[in-house]
């Protein structure tokens, strides 16, 4: 039989690795909630429409989106990013506004496979929708740049960039169009053909000849209406203000369709990847209305998980803690009841505990328990069991004493209990 394996472009988080996962998420539903952020879970797969607004000119949504045909004939999509998801939720139920959400799940690109990018791929993001305050913006930003700083990821570089609204976009689209046409023949074969559906794109090809077009070509920033102008100016204003750095890059432009005014991205430059992007978002002003709703302003980001992690190891800040570690290993070579009962009581305390199973031989339990790394085992033999106690063994000095078998759990929260405090 051939060797069943994982997709390409997915992977598989073990632990102890995944405990670096689950504190990274730990972390970012701890900083989100500090903001007022409640948590938000939408459907993995939605209606291929929902999708079709984030972009029909992107690639996310024409190259490398995972659509096809249900056993019901409907047309579905996994999900490539979870704004769209978020938003035809609350087109759909209405929660008052403003709504301010995280999430943290799945998403699904067909993309070449390299790494930091990924077919199956996560994210942890928030969104808040209802409110057009530019200090929204500042909050928004920051909620990402605390969320590095706690898992310990420094170095990140923000980008921040205007896309201008309905009002100022239009003729800056024109201005760059007739630009760019002017110089059609010298820009990369892609852009060559698509110039005219997203102009906008051009500013973002990482190809050596469309940057170097796009180096002298005319600057959204410089095109802004007088409302964008001055809600860039105080997002400016509320970073500086809050100790934020930032880079003005604009040439920003993402690769979501939907953005509107504000948009950045998180960078980190230890990543020696094609994109070292780790984090990006921005106003999508227009977008509620798009799914159906009434014109709603709204921002938000979404970050990588992976992407975060592989930048943690780049580096050479303090990865985010392993696993917990256990407080007890149950030690039992006198039939397993003890190992069975006493366990299951020392969780019921609160205690994070692990044991030994098939009656494995004394000297493979203990090994079993260095393993694990407790600090203290709880030990039965056929002595303790005949006597209904238990030994409970300080693994860290090799200090034991015997007590009741009914009085293992109090004694063993007491040993672990800190020390130093005067209560
Ligand atoms: P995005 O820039 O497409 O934005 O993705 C955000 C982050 O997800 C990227 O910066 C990157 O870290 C990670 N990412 C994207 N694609 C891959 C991949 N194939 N493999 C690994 N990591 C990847 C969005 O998704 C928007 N929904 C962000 C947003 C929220 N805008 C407003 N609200």
């Amino acid at each position: 039989m051939a060797e069943l394996r994982n997709p390409p472009g997915t992977f598989d988080v073990l632990p102890p690795d995944s405990g670096r996962w689950s504190a990274l998420l730990a972390t970012f539903a701890r900083v989100a909630a500090s903001a007022g952020y409640g948590l938000v879970v939408t459907p993995t797969f939605e209606d291929l429409a929902v999708f079709q607004r984030v972009g029909e000119s992107t690639d996310v949504v024409r190259k490398e989106m995972y659509d096809f045909a249900d056993k019901g004939g409907r047309r579905v999509a996994l999900r490539p990013e979870v704004t769209a998801s978020v938003v035809r939720a609350w087109v759909q139920h209405r929660p008052p506004t403003p709504w301010k959400t995280w999430y943290a799940g799945s998403n699904f690109r067909y993309e070449r496979q390299q790494a930091g990018r990924y077919r199956e791929f996560h994210q942890v993001g928030i969104e808040a929708i209802g409110s057009a305050d530019p200090d929204l913006d500042v909050e928004v930003v920051a909620v990402g740049w605390d969320f590095y700083r706690a898992v310990g990821l420094d170095g990140v570089e923000l980008l921040i960039n205007s896309l201008g609204d309905a009002t100022c976009r239009p003729a800056y689209r024109e201005a760059l169009l007739d630009y760019l046409r002017a110089r059609l023949g010298q820009l990369c074969d892609e852009h060559q053909a698509r110039l005219e559906e997203n102009p906008l794109r051009v500013l973002d090809c990482k190809k050596a000849p469309c940057r170097a077009v796009v180096a002298g070509a005319p600057r959204q920033l410089d095109h802004l209406c007088e409302a964008c102008a001055a809600h860039f100016a105080r997002v400016v204003a509320g970073l500086d203000s809050l100790g934020i750095p930032h880079r003005i890059e604009t040439t920003l432009v993402r690769g979501l369709d939907y953005y509107t005014r504000t948009t950045f991205e998180y960078c980190a430059p230890a990543l020696e990847t094609a994109n070292n992007a780790v984090g990006g978002g921005g106003r999508y002003d227009g977008l509620v209305e798009e799914m159906g709703g009434p014109p709603t302003p709204a921002i938000g980001f979404a970050l990588g998980v992976e992407r975060i992690l592989l930048a943690l190891d780049a580096t050479s800040a303090a990865a985010p803690a392993a696993t917990a570690p256990l407080d007890v290993f149950v030690i039992d070579f006198a039939g397993g009841e003890a190992a069975r009962d006493l366990s299951a009581a020392l969780r019921r305390a609160g205690l994070r505990v692990d044991r030994a199973w098939d009656g494995r031989s004394t000297k493979a339990q203990f090994r079993a328990a260095d393993r694990a790394g407790a600090p203290l085992a709880v030990i039965v033999g056929p002595d303790e069991a005949a006597a209904g106690s238990a030994r409970i063994k300080d693994l860290r000095d090799g200090h034991e004493r015997s007590v009741a078998a009914a009085r293992v759990v109090a004694e063993v929260v007491d040993i672990l209990r800190p020390t130093g405090g005067t209560g």
